[in-house]
């Protein structure tokens, strides 16, 4: 595992990416997280728990990580929510958001502070940046899905959609299409339900400026039609297996 970097990949909103050369070797695979400085800052992603020291070390060069407010991620695994509670415990004004399924069937029980549950649609002014939540059943899996808008920027918090191997640069402005593809034949990852394509092609709708990738590179440019090939691909592999499936 190599040190935390950080970069600016929008206004306010830090990348911290930490390169672990091991995972899908040769290329290795990074896992990122967001922080959205405001009035009240919100980190998109907790990190896996053995991460915690090195992502809360690059943190603290941004800001200290006490002023925290708000803590999110995409849906509840390891590398989404794992350091969950070591944040809450370094930021006492920290409070977890997530949508209500997740907060249900999970985040109730696990979060060592009660979370707060947002509903579609809704906002949190943070002072500065306003993010909204959406629920996204399955996108990319996982029933208690969910990502994160950031208005004031075009921001989209996107989780694992994207998702590629590789230590390229922070931010690109070429295709991330590709490698996702290529990702998501090596390793599966995503549900593929009738609704895929569908929730995607209603994110395309936020017409994002910028799209911030969990594990790969950011991407600056026209995010509406990266979500919109996205989509078209999910539902070309959705095709495919159903048609395999009936012969
Ligand atoms: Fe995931
Ligand atoms: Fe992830």
């Amino acid at each position: 595992m190599s040190e935390t970097r950080i970069d600016e990949i929008a206004a306010g909103i830090y990348r911290l990416s930490t390169f672990v050369p091991e995972i899908a070797a040769p290329a290795g695979f990074t896992f990122n997280q967001f922080l959205v400085e405001a009035d009240e800052p919100l980190l998109f992603h907790c990190g896996p728990r053995r991460m915690f020291p090195s992502v809360a070390a690059a943190l603290a060069r941004v800001m200290p990580v006490d002023r925290l407010r708000w803590i999110g991620f995409g849906h509840v695994e390891a590398d989404e929510c794992g350091a969950m509670n070591e944040w809450l415990a370094a930021a006492p004004q920290a409070q977890v958001v997530q949508g209500g399924i997740g907060c249900m069937v999970s985040l109730n029980d696990m979060a060592d502070r009660p979370p707060r549950a947002l509903a579609e649609g809704e906002v949190i002014d943070l002072g500065g940046k306003r993010l909204r939540h959406l629920d996204t059943p399955q996108i990319p899996h996982g029933w208690d899905a969910s990502l994160l808008f950031e208005e004031t920027t075009g921001t989209l918090l996107c989780g694992d959609l994207f998702a590629h191997v590789g230590d390229g640069p922070a931010l690109v402005r070429d295709d991330i299409v590709g490698p996702a593809r290529a990702a998501e034949d090596m390793f599966g990852a995503s549900a593929l339900t009738p609704g895929t394509a569908a929730i995607i092609r209603r994110l395309a709708g936020l017409a994002p400026r910028t799209l911030a990738v969990m594990h790969g590179s950011s991407f600056a440019g026209d995010g509406a039609a990266a979500l919109t090939e996205l989509a078209d691909d999910y539902a070309r592999r959705l095709h495919q297996q159903l048609e395999r499936m009936t012969g």
